[in-house]
């Protein structure tokens, strides 16, 4: 029997409550296609920063590296200043662990309210490839003359082909294999970012004509990118951008879907340790109460074992998932019409039947 070892975060907030629901399918779904899993819990987050002083202990990127996947709760502690804990955590194992990756669908499931007028799931069905190690997210950049009035400030994009590259070639890749419209979209900023954009555009018409032929190739400038995705999101397959600009629309995807509450994402490496998460953060006002929605955390779970190759199981909980939505009134927080723990363990048993 294959035993899969998996590092769980729960991290801060209603991190915790929402990955051990996911656990119950995640559990169910091995029982079910015999394999096993064996959890190992790591503490890090605000509680432990608070405690101890320390965001990650020095050993903690090499530890993880021995897992087969990585499930996180959240990050983010209202007594932690911001980007402390953001940017120790999240984004150094983002960045260590080279989890280049950052696949975040985009799929409105039956019975889920969205904002969008006259969109249902047949509309809403797309995915995001959002870089995730380059950019602006790298950190190149400073203030000098700080506090007077002439400071200066500066961010950069930065980019390099192989990382450009890489991305886009798992993109093609996912594109291919996902197999529904064979269309993959790069969303930029070409009219601009004339530097950055260029070597992306570059890269991305290069490599589809010498590699993809039968993925059909579109471009969109990232703001008008937002507008298609509220006005015509049934246009999208596959969407492929930079860091940044990937993070800013999968938090309007988010919303499409029908939220926080149930929107997933998954880091990936595909080489390495992958780590999978609820994108809707650590919602402290809610921890405790039973009252989050944990479905998130369930796509997570699916997202892993997907990508760590148990595609039955991976089916198996998304099934189980749509069932549940079913029964579900809403999916924000403590209007689920249903607790957190009865929203996992409901999916956690449509899995076993
Ligand atoms: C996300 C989050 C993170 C990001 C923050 C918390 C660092 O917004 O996962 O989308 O910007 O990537
Ligand atoms: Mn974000």
């Amino acid at each position: 029997m294959k035993t899969y070892k998996i590092a769980v975060i729960g991290g801060d907030g209603t991190g915790p409550e929402v990955v051990r629901e996911g656990i119950k399918s995640l559990k169910a779904a091995a029982d079910i296609e015999k394999f096993k899993v064996e959890l190992t819990d790591f503490d890090f987050g605000g509680d432990r920063y608070l405690r101890t002083g320390e965001v990650l202990p020095a050993s903690a990127v090499s530890d993880l590296k021995k897992f087969d996947a990585i499930l996180l709760g959240a990050i983010g502690h209202p007594d932690v200043k911001p980007g402390i804990l953001e940017k120790g955590i999240l984004l150094k194992l983002r960045f260590e662990l080279d989890q280049y990756i950052n696949l975040r669908p985009v799929k409105l499931y039956e019975n889920v309210q969205t904002p969008l007028k006259d969109k249902g799931p047949k509309e809403i069905d797309y995915v995001v490839v959002r870089e995730n190690t380059g950019g602006v997210y790298t950190g190149v950049g400073g203030n000098t003359m700080e506090g007077t009035p002439h400071e200066i400030a500066e961010q950069s994009m930065l980019y390099n082909r192989f990382q450009v590259d890489r991305c886009l070639k798992w993109a093609f890749e996912y594109t291919k294999k996902r197999n529904k419209k064979n269309t993959l979209a790069l969303s930029g900023k070409t009219n601009v970012l004339t530097y950055v954009w260029g070597l992306w555009e570059r890269a991305f018409n290069e490599m589809g004509q010498k590699y993809f032929p039968d993925i059909k190739r579109e471009y969109y400038h990232v703001d008008a990118t937002c507008m298609w995705m509220v006005k015509n999101p049934e246009w999208f397959d596959v969407i492929v951008t930079e860091n940044l600009f990937g993070d800013i629309i999968t938090d309007l995807g988010a919303i499409t879907q029908g939220g926080m509450g149930i929107a997933s994402g998954g880091n990936i490496n595909p080489e390495g340790v992958s780590m999978f998460e609820p994108i809707g953060g650590s919602a402290p006002k809610y921890t405790g109460q039973n009252i989050i929605n944990p479905m998130a955390a369930v796509g997570a779970v699916q997202m892993m074992l997907d990508i760590l190759g148990e595609r039955k199981a991976a089916v198996r909980v998304e099934d189980a998932m749509k069932k549940t939505i079913l029964k579900m009134k809403d999916m924000g927080a403590g209007k689920m019409g249903m607790s957190t723990t009865e929203v996992g363990d409901d999916v956690a048993n449509n899995i076993a039947e």
